[in-house]
């Protein structure tokens, strides 16, 4: 490793920043403890040998066609990029460790048809190819390279003049000229900051694989989001063969799209109905279970909504939730207790979303109360019936978003009611064979459902 002399000032953990002066907590985002000393680097290059990139009318940028994407050809991947790979982009995939990342990074780039370089940094080339044999993965143009040092790979990379690069993982990759460890946050940031620059210049597309914390937020500091131009997680659930590709970034697309996946011998194979995959082991004629047509992006998925209401027997309630906002369940089960009367004060509640999906939709509402009055109650919710609309304080019933694909995807399944509200009844397009029953107010849905 080069030692240098250079000034030496402290990087911030969390966010980033720089400072000239240790502090207790960060200036800039305020957290304890975060700020470390960090040394930069004696460059092995020289940085102003460069003449300055020149200025582009932005009518000459438009008259060009370099702009196309690529397509994968695995549509879920596509449809979440927000219609495939524009070339010089720069791709984060973060993902628990052995959940599929390099599964998914290596199918994705075998399906493209172009020049590829994969960085295996954290596996051997052998390991790799053992993967790539599993997967049936054969290209003549899919270039490994087994190097973990960043200016190397830029070499490599101008030697094979690849149109792709997947970097498999960040944190292994360094920087010699840093005296800091591969992984640490003044490394991620040179590194990252080099590839970033060189697909800009080069104008390669880069894939590049990070892990994630066990809060599930990406190893390093939160810049290396910052700097890409998308964020993709890969996520799953142990119990679960599926795994979800969740866009959390999107420069060039919207961040709701999900891609839906099973993970099988041969790699990660797209699910073209989930909502099928969801309600597989579905539960019916149960109390305390309610379906919901969630809308993922561009796609509606129906999810079934599970509820327990059980008696504490020691200490303070629990509320335990598994894939909605908690706060969201305390204000629900606040309507239930002042509106509706039933009081949950001295229960235990239970929600869960089954299949490890995690929703933020506000129409999921109306199929949680009525799962935990269900369960309260004991009273069951038709299994042909599916509720939709977000509940206000006042327990009314409000209108929400996109409800004709969301009906078509229930009457698409078999569903032959559904719960919606009143004020989206004007506009609805009833498809056949589903019954539609509009409501103002929770009171009125109960007395509907019970
Ligand atoms: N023979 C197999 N049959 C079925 N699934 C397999 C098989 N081999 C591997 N898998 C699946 O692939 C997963 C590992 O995939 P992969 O190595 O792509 O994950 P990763 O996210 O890159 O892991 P890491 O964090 O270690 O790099 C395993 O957890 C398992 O689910
Ligand atoms: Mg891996």
């Amino acid at each position: 490793m080069v030692h240098s002399s250079s000034k030496t000032i402290f990087l911030c953990n969390n966010c980033g920043n720089e400072f000239s002066k240790w502090h207790g907590q960060c200036p800039a985002c305020n957290e304890w403890g975060t700020l470390s000393e960090f040394s930069p680097p004696k460059s092995r290059r020289k940085s102003h040998g460069q003449p300055a990139r020149e200025t582009q009318l932005l009518n000459t940028l438009l008259e060009k066609k370099d702009r196309q994407r690529i397509l994968s050809n695995i549509k879920e991947v596509d449809r979440v990029l927000g219609g495939g790979f524009l070339l010089g982009s720069m791709i984060l995939l973060g993902g628990q460790p052995g959940i599929g990342k390099s599964t998914l990074a290596l199918q994705i780039i075998a399906g493209l048809g172009q020049d590829v370089l994969y960085v295996s940094a954290e596996e051997s080339e052998q390991q790799l190819a053992l993967r790539a044999e599993r997967l049936g993965v054969k290209s003549e143009r899919f270039h490994v390279s087994g190097e973990n040092e960043i200016l190397n790979i830029l070499e490599q990379v101008s030697v094979v003049q690849p149109k792709f690069v997947v970097i498999d993982s960040i944190q292994t990759v360094y920087n010699e000229d840093l005296d800091s460890l591969p992984g640490s946050v003044s490394q991620l940031r040179d590194c990252g900051q080099q590839l970033l620059k060189a697909c800009k210049q080069k104008g390669f597309t880069v894939i590049v694989i990070g892990h994630v914390t066990k809060e599930g937020i990406i190893a390093g500091p939160k810049m290396l989001e910052h700097m890409v131009d998308t964020v993709l997680y890969l996520e799953g659930d142990d119990r679960y063969d599926h795994r979800i590709l969740r866009s959390a970034k999107n420069r060039f697309g919207a961040t709701n799209e999900v891609g839906i996946f099973h993970m099988t011998s041969s790699g990660l194979e797209e699910v073209s109905n989930p909502s099928e995959l969801f309600l597989a082991e579905r539960t019916t004629n149960a109390a305390g279970t309610a379906i919901f047509p969630s809308m993922e992006g561009t796609r509606p998925i129906l999810v079934e909504v599970q509820a327990l209401v059980s008696k504490a027997n020691f200490g303070i309630p629990q509320r335990n939730v598994n894939g909605i906002d908690s706060r969201r369940l305390s204000m629900l089960l606040a309507v239930l207790e002042k509106r509706l009367g039933q009081v949950m004060g001295l229960n235990d509640v239970f929600v869960n979303l089954v299949g490890g999906l995690k929703i933020q939709d506000p129409a999921a509402d109306l199929s949680i109360i009525s799962a935990v009055a269900s369960s309260n109650r004991d009273n069951i919710v038709s299994e042909n019936t599916v509720l939709i609309g977000e509940v206000g304080l006042t327990g009314e019933v409000r209108s929400v978003s996109r409800i004709d694909q969301r009906l078509q995807e229930a009457a698409a399944l078999g569903f032959t009611h559904a719960v919606i509200p009143k004020g989206n009844m004007k506009n609805s397009k009833k498809p056949k064979g589903l019954n539609i029953h509009g409501v103002g107010t929770v009171q009125e849905a109960f007395k509907y459902l019970f």
